[in-house]
């Protein structure tokens, strides 16, 4: 294959969810960077492994050696400490930027081209992180959350009406932290707003669910998500790769859209195959905007702790 996609951290739950996604669609080559290098190797070759079955020619290589991620035209990173049960995803803003400090010269160095997508947390602090770090375009440098947080709050809602997932289009903007807006007027099912079809409290209810959607799986699980988050990643790589030109809630630098400056927050944009195409400015209610600015002064915070 011609197109080559790096996953670092990929032999973590989260990577490996990326990197396994984008093999069995056969959207690139796949290099798993990570510092655990025979675990990397095994995981890339059980991944290779399973290409045959899934009719895909990818291949799939995977060790600590950034040589192979050389020209790489996405890069994911995933590296990170992960939440335990009780942790916020804030609470690891000082121990995830010191690893983001060690993988961004690697990226300036070996992938000087490539769409960066950040996944570790707090997301956006650490896409902010990476994008000062390695001075990358703010269109090469896209967060991944909200397709997650959109695509827990499409299952609360399908699972709410009954409907099939694929009826559902759900919108959530803001930080990836508790302070996540999910927007009701702008979630639809098969195009009907779903404050046409649900109460205030069942929406509210759905909402909250939304914002809470990582700890609760934290709690089961005893460690963070990785299928939604991995999946939601790799959606974002098929927009790139195939330059969709699909519209998906993303982590970018805003600089004056929705009156926000200078910081990472997350809001509809258009992925292409130069990653950040345009950013989808909406119109928002007096209490969606105030929402939106609260979650905003929440990522503020955290990018003053690590002075990013
Ligand atoms: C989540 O929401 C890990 O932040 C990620 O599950």
């Amino acid at each position: 294959m011609n197109r080559k996609v790096t996953v670092v951290g990929g032999a973590g739950n989260v990577g490996a969810t990326v990197a396994r996604v984008v093999a069995s669609k056969e959207l690139a080559d796949v290099v798993i960077i990570d510092i655990a290098e025979q675990k990397a190797a095994g995981v890339a070759l059980d991944m290779y492994e399973a290409c045959p079955i899934d009719g895909s020619d990818a291949r799939v290589i995977g060790g600590a050696d950034w040589d192979a991620a050389s020209g790489s035209d996405v890069v994911v990173i995933t590296s990170g400490k992960p939440r335990k049960p009780g942790m916020s995803r804030d609470d690891l803003v000082r121990d995830n930027f010191e690893i983001m400090k060690s993988i961004a010269p690697k990226v300036v160095q070996y992938c000087p081209d490539a769409v960066i997508i950040p996944v570790a947390n707090p997301l956006d602090a650490m896409a902010q992180a990476l994008f000062r770090l390695t001075k990358f375009p703010r269109e090469r440098v896209i967060g991944m959350a909200g397709v997650l947080d959109s695509a827990r709050m499409s299952t609360f809602i399908a699972m709410e009406l009954k409907v099939s997932v694929e009826n559902v289009h759900a919108f959530v903007l803001g930080g990836h932290g508790d302070t996540m807006v999910p927007l009701a007027r702008y979630s639809t099912v098969a195009g009907i707003p779903i404050t046409e079809l649900l109460s205030k409290e069942r929406i509210d209810a759905i909402a909250k669910r939304t914002a809470d959607g990582g700890a609760e799986i934290t709690k089961l699980v005893g460690t963070s998500a990785w299928y939604a988050p991995g999946a939601a990643a790799a959606e974002m790589v098929e927009a790139i790769l195939k330059d969709k030109r699909k519209i998906l809630p993303c982590s970018v630098f805003l600089q004056g859209e929705y009156g926000i400056q200078d910081l990472f927050v997350g809001v509809p944009v258009k992925l292409g195959a130069r990653g950040l195409e345009q950013i989808v400015e909406i119109t928002l209610t007096a209490d969606e905007r105030a929402a939106l600015m609260k979650s905003a002064a929440a990522v503020k915070e955290l990018v003053d702790v690590i002075g990013v």
